[in-house]
Order: structure tokens, then C-alpha cells, then sequence
């Protein structure tokens, strides 16, 4: 199988580059359906980075958050001890930051992790990273720090505050110091909605779509690996722009029976996610309250998308919108106001689904 490059994204690259040109501000929300190629970009636009931009990159996503320590420990990145008498062990931030590659993790010690959970407040946490990006600021670098996969933090299991403090942290790094450029990654445009009231982030956050590939994109990229016309059609019919499922169309010979497959599934899916609706409803939170998602609600909402490709959010019953993003059916365009399903599969199979049930 021939390896896959990456392909174009170039106007998104461009805007992350403009913003790691200037000052750092605003926090930016990296946002995007599911499988739409955020880690990717990131990984990508870090790799082409020139040397003065130091990158601490943290994926929250393999990581196990059941409590407040957990959560902080998975910020850090704990620098071996030196073995032997050769290697002199790094005792000193500078140090610390002397050996900071280009991308990882925020280096500590184990010296240093004993004053981060001192007293069990994520100020200490925060002071720390301050002070170690101020030692790369120092050495003529930009710090650039970013969050994958943030809203596995709802896991979290303490009190609600720490959300707040984590973001008026973020406020601290871009508009009230100029330090460090923070970008934020997450499929859950819920999650980011929710922050955004809470954390007050009105005027201290932009938003970066990385969506699913246009068609245009899916035809250049499918074009690379020999695919006839024929066969880019079927991928754009079942898969849309949606990386991860192409990626898979170039791997597999028998295109059209794969695709027809990935559908059969999504379909027996939904069946089961409205089959379950017939035994229990589900309870969503919405602020303290918390409702109970109705099946014809639910149905109500997906019927729209049987001559629409994506609705506008308003009016639409909110338990059921929320439960149906939050099941990553849905996704929620938090700059238009726009819903759509997650992909051009889940599309296709609400229609299916749909249909079969008027039958
Ligand atoms: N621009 C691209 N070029 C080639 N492959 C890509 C591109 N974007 C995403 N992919 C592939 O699609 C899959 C999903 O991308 P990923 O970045 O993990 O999505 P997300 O972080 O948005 O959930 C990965 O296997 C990735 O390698
Ligand atoms: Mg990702």
C-alpha cells in the first residue's frame, strides 16, 4: 500500500500561520466534525514550523482523566532522571528548557511536580507553565501551546471551577500577557458553547472550521491514487469529504461493495439508537436542569434532514439536538448556527432509516 501524504488544507494553514505571526491575543477554537483532519493539520502545520516557535503539544485524548490530579499530571511530560554520572541531572527551568524539542509535552521535574500539586489548586500548575514559557520567550523562541481532544476534561470528575480557571489561564497566556499562542481542538462544538459562556470568553476567542474535505479537495486527492471517475463519484456518494473513510476507499480494490458496507453499518446503527429510544430516555443536562431526550423528538429532527442537508439550530427541541450532537450524529457549526450530520454517511443513513420507517 503506498503511503498517504497530506493533502492540500492550505487556506487553514494559512490562517494558522497568520496567527502564529503576529501577537498572541485571542485563543483560537480549532473545531470540526469528527475524523474532519484537526490533529492532523495541527500535527502537519507543526512539522513545516521554523525553529523560533516552540510547540507543547497535549492530546487529552489517550488520556485517562478520573480526577483533578490526573488531569494535571497529563499536562506534563516528567523528564527522566539522568543515568550515570555522565549526565548532569536539569535542576533549573533554563536547563529544562535547553533541552525542549521542537514538539512536546511541558517538560518537569520531579522536584517541580511537588510544588505543582502542592496544594491541590491548579494555580501552581499554571504559574509553573508561565514560568517555563518565559524561560523560552527568553531564549528568543514563541511558545505555542496546544490542546487536543479538550473536552475529554468533562470527565473530570470536580468541581465545575476548573474549566473557568483553565481558560482565564489561557486569557492570562494570550490577552493579558502576550506569551504564548494557545489553540484549543475539539470535535464537540457543545463543549466549546459551553465554555464559552462560562469562562466569559466573549472578544477572547476566534474560531478555525476544519471541516470535512469540498468536493473539489476530495476529487484532487482521490485523483493522486488513481482513482477513475467512476469510483471518485461513489466515494463522494457515500463518504463525502470525510479523510478517514477515504483514506480507506484507497487501501481497498472492491470500492463501491466497501462503501455499501460502511453505510449498511451507520444504517443498523441509527435502527438501534431509535430501537434503544423505546425503552429508555435518555437524561441530558442543560445548565442545572436536567431533561429527558424523547424519541419523537429525536425523529422529529432527523425527518429534516430527509430533503435538507443541514437545518438551522434555532427552534429546534434542545434535549434532542444535544443528545443527538453529543452521540456525534450531529454536528453543531458554532459560526453559522448550522446543523448538519456528522458526515455524508450518517446523511445517508438518516435518510434510510427514515424512509424505511414510513414504508
Ligand atoms: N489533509 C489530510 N491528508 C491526508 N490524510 C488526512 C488529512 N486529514 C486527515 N487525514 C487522515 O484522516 C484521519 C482522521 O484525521 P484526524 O486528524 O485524526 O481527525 P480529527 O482530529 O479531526 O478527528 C487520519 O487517519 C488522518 O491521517
Ligand atoms: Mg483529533
Amino acid at each position: 500500500m503506498r503511503d498517504v501524504e497530506f493533502h492540500n488544507r492550505e487556506k487553514e494553514t494559512r490562517e494558522i500561520r497568520a496567527i502564529l505571526d503576529s501577537r498572541p491575543t485571542l485563543i483560537t477554537f480549532i473545531y470540526g466534525p469528527i475524523n474532519s483532519g484537526k490533529t492532523e493539520l495541527i500535527t502537519h502545520t507543526i512539522e513545516e514550523l521554523p525553529d523560533e516557535y516552540v510547540v507543547f503539544y497535549i492530546n487529552l485524548r489517550t488520556k485517562f482523566l478520573a480526577s483533578y490530579d490526573e488531569f494535571i499530571e497529563s499536562l506534563f511530560e516528567m523528564e527522566m532522571e539522568a543515568e550515570g554520572a555522565t549526565r548532569k541531572k536539569k535542576e533549573t527551568l533554563a536547563e529544562l528548557v535547553s533541552s525542549v524539542t521542537k514538539v512536546a509535552g511541558i517538560p518537569i521535574t520531579k522536584e517541580f511536580m511537588d510544588y505543582v500539586f502542592k496544594d491541590k489548586k491548579p494555580k501552581n500548575a499554571f504559574s509553573y507553565i508561565i514560568k517555563l514559557f518565559e524561560e523560552v520567550e527568553a531564549t528568543g523562541k514563541q511558545p505555542v501551546l496546544i490542546v487536543d481532544e479538550l473536552q475529554k476534561i468533562g470527565d473530570v470528575n470536580v468541581n465545575s471551577s476548573l474549566i473557568y480557571e483553565l481558560f482565564n489561564f489561557f486569557i492570562d497566556l494570550t490577552k493579558e500577557r502576550h506569551l504564548a499562542h494557545v489553540f484549543v481542538a475539539t470535535s464537540d462544538s457543545l463543549f466549546i458553547e459551553q465554555i464559552y459562556s462560562e469562562a466569559m470568553l466573549s472578544g477572547r476567542c476566534r474560531y478555525l472550521l476544519v471541516d470535512d474535505f469540498d468536493r473539489g479537495t476530495t476529487t484532487a486527492f482521490l485523483g493522486e491514487y488513481g482513482f477513475t471517475d467512476g469510483e471518485t463519484q461513489t466515494a463522494w456518494d457515500y463518504c463525502g469529504g470525510k479523510p478517514i473513510f477515504l483514506l480507506e476507499l484507497i487501501r481497498i480494490d472492491e470500492k463501491e461493495r466497501f462503501a455499501k458496507k460502511i453505510l449498511a453499518t451507520r444504517v443498523n446503527q441509527l435502527k438501534d439508537l431509535l430501537d434503544y429510544l423505546d425503552y429508555t430516555k435518555p437524561g441530558i443536562a442543560i445548565g442545572e436542569t436536567r431533561y429527558l431526550v424523547e424519541k419523537e423528538d429525536v425523529v422529529n429532527i432527523l425527518r429534516r434532514f430527509v430533503d435538507a442537508e443541514d437545518i438551522d439550530s434555532d427552534g429546534l427541541n434542545r434535549p434532542a439536538k444535544q443528545f443527538l450532537i453529543e452521540d456525534n450524529i450531529l454536528f453543531l457549526d458554532l459560526d453559522t448556527g448550522i446543523i448538519k450530520p456528522q458526515s455524508r454517511l450518517n446523511l445517508l443513513a438518516i435518510r434510510k432509516v427514515l424512509e424505511e420507517r414510513v414504508q
